[in-house]
C-alpha cells in the first residue's frame, strides 16, 4: 500500500496553514454601507411602510460613502487583510440614463486607490442587486434593454476604474436577485411571474457574457491580467431520508437548480474563477412540495428549525462548505469565497462559526479544491435589505447614532488568522461553547 502523504494536520497540534497568497478580506456592497443613494430602486422601494420588517431605511447607512479611510484602516490594521471586496452604485454613477457623474467616478477612484495604496487586492462587484431609478422604469432585468444598458456602464467602469481592480465579479447572486423580485416577491420589482424570473435569469446571463468580454478586451489593451467571475449563492443541500428515492432526485434536481444553473446558462468559459457566497444548508425532504410549486421549498422545516441558526433563522452548517467547494472544485477553476458569515449579536458564537468554517475551508483546500481567498460577509454591521439594519453581519459594531465604529472580538480573531496566514492550534478551542477567556490567553502566552 502507497504512503499516506502527511498533512499538516497529522500530527493534532500543528496550526492548520493556508496556501501562499492566500486572499484575507471582507466583502461590503455599495447601497448596504454608503448611505443616501437617492438614485437607485431600493430608495423609492424601501421609503413604502412595511416595505423593511424592522421599521429602519438604508438612509445614511453607515456612513462608508464618508469614513472609508477609517473602515479601511480597521481592515488593515485590525483585520491584517490583504484584499477587500466592495461593489459601485450604478444609480450614483449614471442617475439619469447616459448621464454619468463624473465626481461620483473620482470618489471611486479615490476609494480604490486608497486599497491600492494598503497594497491590498481589489475584487470590485459591478452589480450587487441595486438599479437606476430609471432602468426600473423602463422594466429593469426582465427587458433585453437592460443588457445593452449593462454593457455600456461596464465599458465605462473599465476606462475609469480597471487599473485598480484585481478580480471582477461582474454580478452579484442572479439568481437571488431573480428569485428575491420575482418568485418570493420580496424585493423590488415584486412581480410574481415565473416568466420574468426566466427572462430576468437570461438576460442577467447575457450580461455577465458580455461584461466577461468587454473586461477581457479592455485588458488586452492595457496589457493587464484580468479574473472575471461572478458571484454565486450557493447552498449545501442533506437529503433528509437517506432511503427516499424522491428525497434523493429532490436533493440533486435542488442542487443543479441553485448551484449550477447560472454557469450551465452563461457558459462555464465566461468564468475565470467561482464566486461563491456560502450561508444556507438545506435537508431536502419530498418532492410533492416542489412538485406543487416549481420553486417552493421542499426543506423539512422542523429539522431546520432544530439546528443552531443564525438570528435571522438560517442554519449554521460549516462542513457546508467542504462539500460546496469540494464539489464545485470539478469545473478545475479557481475558487473565491465571496461572502460567508452570520448575523449574530452574539460574538462569541460569531467567532466560534468563523473558526468552524475556515477550518473546513483549509480542508477543502486540502483535499484538492483551489481555493484563493475568502471574504467575510461582513466588515460592518449594514442595511440587511428588507430586513432592514437589525441583523448585525459586522465584525465591527456601528453605532448608528454617532456612527463610532467598535470592532468584535470576532474581529481580532479573524485578523489573527489572516495575519498569520494559518489557524493557530489553540484557536481550535473556539470550536467549544463559552469562549471567553481564550483569546487572553493565546495572546499571554505568546506575548513577547
Ligand atoms: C448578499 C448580501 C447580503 C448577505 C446576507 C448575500 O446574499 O450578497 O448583500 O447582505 O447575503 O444576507
Amino acid at each position: 500500500m502507497a504512503k499516506k502523504k502527511k498533512t499538516p494536520y497529522d500530527s493534532h497540534h500543528e496550526p492548520r496553514i493556508f496556501p501562499k497568497g492566500f486572499l484575507w478580506g471582507t466583502a461590503t456592497s455599495s447601497y448596504q454601507v454608503e448611505g443616501g443613494n437617492k438614485n437607485s430602486d431600493w430608495w423609492k422601494w424601501e421609503k413604502e411602510e412595511g416595505k423593511v420588517s424592522d421599521g429602519t431605511r438604508s438612509g445614511n447607512g453607515v456612513d462608508h460613502y464618508n469614513r472609508y479611510k477609517e473602515d479601511f484602516d480597521i481592515a488593515q490594521d485590525r483585520l491584517h487583510n490583504n484584499s477587500h471586496r466592495l461593489s459601485l452604485e450604478w444609480s450614483r454613477l449614471e442617475p439619469n440614463e447616459g448621464e454619468w457623474d463624473e465626481r461620483e467616478f473620482d470618489h471611486y477612484r479615490a476609494v480604490l486607490m486608497d486599497l491600492k495604496k494598503r497594497n491590498m487586492t481589489v475584487m470590485l462587484t459591478i452589480h450587487h442587486f441595486t438599479n437606476p431609478q430609471w432602468l426600473f422604469e423602463k422594466g429593469g432585468w426582465e427587458k433585453r434593454y437592460v443588457i445593452k444598458r449593462y454593457l455600456r456602464f461596464v465599458e465605462k467602469v473599465t476606462a475609469e476604474l480597471g487599473e485598480y481592480v484585481d478580480l471582477w465579479c461582474t454580478i452579484n447572486e442572479p439568481m437571488v436577485y431573480m428569485l428575491q423580485g420575482y418568485v418570493f416577491v420580496e424585493w423590488p420589482p415584486q412581480k410574481k411571474s415565473k416568466i420574468a424570473a426566466a427572462r430576468v435569469l437570461w438576460n442577467m446571463s447575457r450580461a455577465h457574457r458580455g461584461a466577461y468580454k468587454i473586461i477581457h478586451r479592455w485588458a488586452k489593451r492595457n496589457d493587464r491580467k484580468a479574473m472575471v467571475g461572478i458571484a454565486n449563492n450557493v447552498s449545501s443541500y442533506a437529503v433528509y431520508r437517506k432511503h427516499s428515492f424522491f428525497d434523493n432526485i429532490m436533493t440533486s434536481i435542488m442542487d443543479r437548480a441553485t448551484n449550477h444553473l447560472f454557469y450551465m446558462l452563461s457558459g462555464s468559459k465566461t468564468h475565470d474563477y467561482l464566486g461563491l457566497n456560502y450561508y444556507f444548508h438545506f435537508r431536502i425532504k419530498s418532492a410533492s412540495s416542489f412538485l406543487r410549486s416549481a420553486f417552493g421549498k421542499p426543506v423539512d422545516e422542523m429539522a431546520e428549525a432544530t439546528f443552531e441558526s443564525s438570528d435571522i433563522g438560517w442554519e449554521l452548517f460549516p462542513h457546508g462548505i467542504f462539500d460546496i467547494c469540494v464539489d464545485l472544485a470539478s469545473y478545475k477553476k479557481p475558487i473565491y469565497i465571496t461572502e460567508n458569515g452570520l448575523a449574530t449579536s452574539n460574538d462569541d458564537k460569531r467567532i466560534r462559526v468563523i473558526v468552524g468554517y475556515l477550518l473546513q475551508v483549509f480542508y477543502a483546500i486540502e483535499s484538492g479544491a483551489d481555493v484563493r481567498g475568502y471574504f467575510h460577509w461582513s466588515l460592518l454591521d449594514n442595511f440587511e435589505w428588507a430586513k432592514g439594519f437589525e441583523p448585525t453581519f459586522g465584525l465591527v459594531e456601528v453605532d448608528r447614532a454617532t456612527m463610532k465604529r467598535t470592532p468584535r472580538p470576532s474581529s481580532e480573531v479573524y485578523g489573527l488568522i489572516a495575519k498569520g496566514n494559518k489557524i493557530e492550534h489553540d484557536f481550535l478551542q473556539f470550536l467549544g461553547h463559552g469562549t471567553t477567556g481564550i483569546l487572553e490567553e493565546w495572546k499571554s502566552k505568546n506575548a513577547k
